[in-house]
């Protein structure tokens, strides 16, 4: 994988090249270090109170946490509460309140009197696919006090490289003491997710270096402050992408969660006794004070700002101030002067304001020899392939208290069906691009009116409608044709010639390319209305979604073409002795499917069932395990991520 110039990284990304070379830092007496601070990333990028990292014990019968913070360390049986189960059974969990699960196991808190509610549980695997353990957030400190599907991908990927590093461990492998090289890489990662280039980091260090030696620090401690500054801003990866990379200037509110950079970077890295992320912690924590004291995060005075911090200020700001941000445009030089001339006493201690005008020119030749065309290479294996899932925003045939209809995210930009996508997305809907729709029935198509009329201004660019040409024809007569809710399609978004929807006719069969690893293409069924199910696959491997649908033919020729397809999500509406109703309105019951699914039986494939109507939802499960003989199946939830 490339960090390239100008690509702003998701979290994900982030966390991703982070972890990779945190597993890679250094020697084994390190290891441990190196999951305190996976388990301090976990928890800052998660919003959660405590990150706990389990280990099953040799003997397999107990689990116990290497790394546990608020608690001592805990040993208990394997069978025993949640993370227990999880560890048993190979399964995510992701928990609202624990106390409504009878599986958890309230002895620690009752030992402890912390008050456990939300609960994130990530099983760990070694190379051989062994589970070695979990790791585990407790407590979201968000509003809704609840984890998220975003919150999941990025413990799954802290999972991913914990795991890495037990094995590491385990092995007793020497790894490369490649640390300067990893710290300054972190660096970079923390600003090219700010969308900022190139060689920001390597110039910051080379400014600080040079003022640190003129300044009168030792050579050794120079080069300490020109490694560990670099890292300056790694609190950054635990600010959200919203804010992070906003394209102009913040609110007051969102100045607010910036600040806290500062803190996040401190909090990250302080545990350590290791020189140089100790130098890195007082870095973190302390490069926005300011010499007068209206810096942040503690409003500091003079040389109550460590050296450390006042130097690698100048060094930042100088380097902001000379390059393109989302924000702003890069200053000339001659502003950049006047402006550092201004805070002489001010934003910046004087007496390194002297030292920088003494040695411009030097400071000039260093901006000139690190322009940004900075690229780094990181071999990452085949973590990636671990993290194929979609998120099941519904999962009903019908909406219900409590039930949720059909929708399937993809990715960030991309959905099937949007029977759920007020709820189960919020805000982050705005993000969508594409709704591929199955069908024109309600319960398929309900929230884009929703989600249009709700976030309305913060829509950016069109979204895409794709469906047969007969669904499409369908919403523009009776849906979305300015009787029952407004004409998308003719109204304008703000800030944009473009209209807020956008219909496209999908084409049966075709191909169509989601990203460089990701693909859609849509298969004809058999419903009331003209209908189709989908075939989403990432990295070679292919989910197969029916959605509504009496006959299972065509999924079967799909599958006899494609052995990529090894997960199969089939509707299944009404118990069997509503047969007729269900052939008339063109659903299934467990009969009816079983007996079609012996075709398949001998594939392999992983059976998934949506589409219930919740009124049924009993007797469908009852009549599912009656008639699934050798089938293991899984009745999908609303909110579960499936792996595939
Ligand atoms: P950064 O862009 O790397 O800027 C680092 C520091 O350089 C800033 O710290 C500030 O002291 C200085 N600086 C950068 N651009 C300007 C400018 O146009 N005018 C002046 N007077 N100073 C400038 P600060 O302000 O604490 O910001 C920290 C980080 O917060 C920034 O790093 C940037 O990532 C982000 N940020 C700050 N303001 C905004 C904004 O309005 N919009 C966005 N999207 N990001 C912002
Ligand atoms: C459980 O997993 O049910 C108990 C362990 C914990 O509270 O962390
Ligand atoms: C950066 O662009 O990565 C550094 C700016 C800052 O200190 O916030
Ligand atoms: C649907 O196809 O899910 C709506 C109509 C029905 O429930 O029969
Ligand atoms: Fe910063
Ligand atoms: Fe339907």
């Amino acid at each position: 994988m490339e960090v390239k110039n100008n690509k702003s990284l998701g979290a994900s990304e982030i966390l991703e090249l982070v972890f990779i070379y945190m597993a890679e830092i250094s020697s084994l007496r390190d290891f441990d270090e190196i999951l305190e601070i996976l388990a301090n990333m976990a928890k800052a990028l998660t919003s959660a109170d405590r990150c706990s990292i389990w280990i099953v014990s040799d003997d397999k019968k107990s689990i116990w946490t290497k790394v546990a913070q608020g608690i001592d360390k805990i040993q208990i049986p394997i069978s025993s509460g949640i993370v227990g189960h999880a560890i048993s059974i190979g399964q995510r969990e992701l928990i609202d309140d624990v106390y409504k699960d009878s599986r958890f196991n309230d002895q620690i808190d009752k030992s402890t009197g912390y008050r456990t509610k939300s609960m994130m549980v990530i099983p760990m695997y070694d190379y051989d696919e062994n589970i070695i353990g979990a790791i585990q957030v407790i407590n979201s400190k968000t509003k809704n006090e609840k984890f998220d599907y975003r919150d999941m991908e990025r413990l799954t990927l802290a999972s991913t490289y914990a795991a890495e590093t037990l094995v590491s461990a385990k092995l007793t492998k020497e790894i490369d003491d490649t640390q300067k090289e990893v710290v300054f890489t972190m660096g970079a990662i923390g600003e090219s997710r700010s969308k900022e280039t190139g060689n920001h980091v390597k110039r910051v260090a080379e400014y600080s270096k040079l003022l640190a030696v003129a300044y009168g620090l030792s050579e050794s401690e120079s080069e300490l402050l020109k490694e560990a500054s670099p890292m300056h801003d790694i609190g950054k990866v635990a600010i959200p992408d919203a804010v992070l990379n906003k394209p102009g200037r913040f609110t007051p509110e969102e100045r607010k969660i910036m600040n806290k950079h500062s803190e996040l970077g401190y909090e990250m890295t302080r545990h350590s006794e290791r020189a140089l992320l100790r130098a890195a912690s007082i870095i973190a924590y302390e490069h926005h004070e300011k010499y007068d004291g209206t810096g942040y995060p503690r409003g500091l005075k003079g040389e109550e700002i460590h050296i450390y911090g006042r130097i690698t200020a100048i060094a930042d700001v100088f380097d902001a101030l000379g390059s393109d941000r989302v924000y702003k445009k890069a200053w000339e030089d001659k502003r950049i002067l006047k402006l550092f001339k201004e805070e002489r006493g001010k934003h910046f201690d004087p007496k390194l304001v002297d030292i920088f005008f003494d040695n411009i020119d030097k400071i000039f030749e260093i901006r000139d020899n690190f322009k940004d065309t900075f690229k780094t290479e990181i071999s990452t294996k085949d973590l990636k392939e671990k993290h194929r899932h979609i998120k099941v925003l519904g999962a009903y045939g019908t909406k219900s208290k409590g039930f949720a209809t059909s929708s399937f995210l993809l990715n960030k930009t991309n959905v099937i069906d949007a029977g759920n996508l007020l709820d189960g997305l919020n805000e982050e809907s705005i993000y969508l691009e594409k709704i591929w729709l199955t069908h024109s029935h309600l319960d398929h198509i309900s929230d884009i009116a929703y989600i249009l009329d709700n976030y309305f201004s913060l829509r950016e660019k069109p979204l895409t409608i794709i469906g047969t040409m007969e669904t499409i024809q369908t919403l523009k007569s009776c849906y979305l044709n300015d009787q029952v809710w407004p004409d998308f399609s003719k109204i304008k978004l703000l800030n944009s010639k473009e209209m807020v929807i956008k219909y496209e006719e999908l084409s049966l069969g075709k191909i169509y390319s989601l990203s460089e690893n990701e693909s859609i293409k849509a298969f004809k069924t058999d419903h009331t209305v003209d209908s189709c199910g989908y075939i989403y696959k990432k990295q070679d491997h292919a989910i197969l979604i029916t959605s509504d649908t009496y006959s299972l033919q065509a999924m079967f020729e799909e599958i006899e073409l494609d052995n990529e397809i090894k997960t199969i999500i089939v509707e299944c509406s009404f118990p069997s002795d509503m047969e007729k109703l269900a052939k008339r309105s063109k659903h299934l019951t467990p009969k009816l499917l079983f007996e079609e699914l012996k075709v398949l039986q001998k594939k392999n494939i992983n059976l998934f069932i949506n589409h219930i109507k919740p009124m049924y939802l009993e007797k469908v499960i009852a009549e599912i395990e009656l008639y699934k003989g050798d089938w293991t199946v899984n009745i999908l939830k609303d909110g579960e991520i499936l792996n595939f």
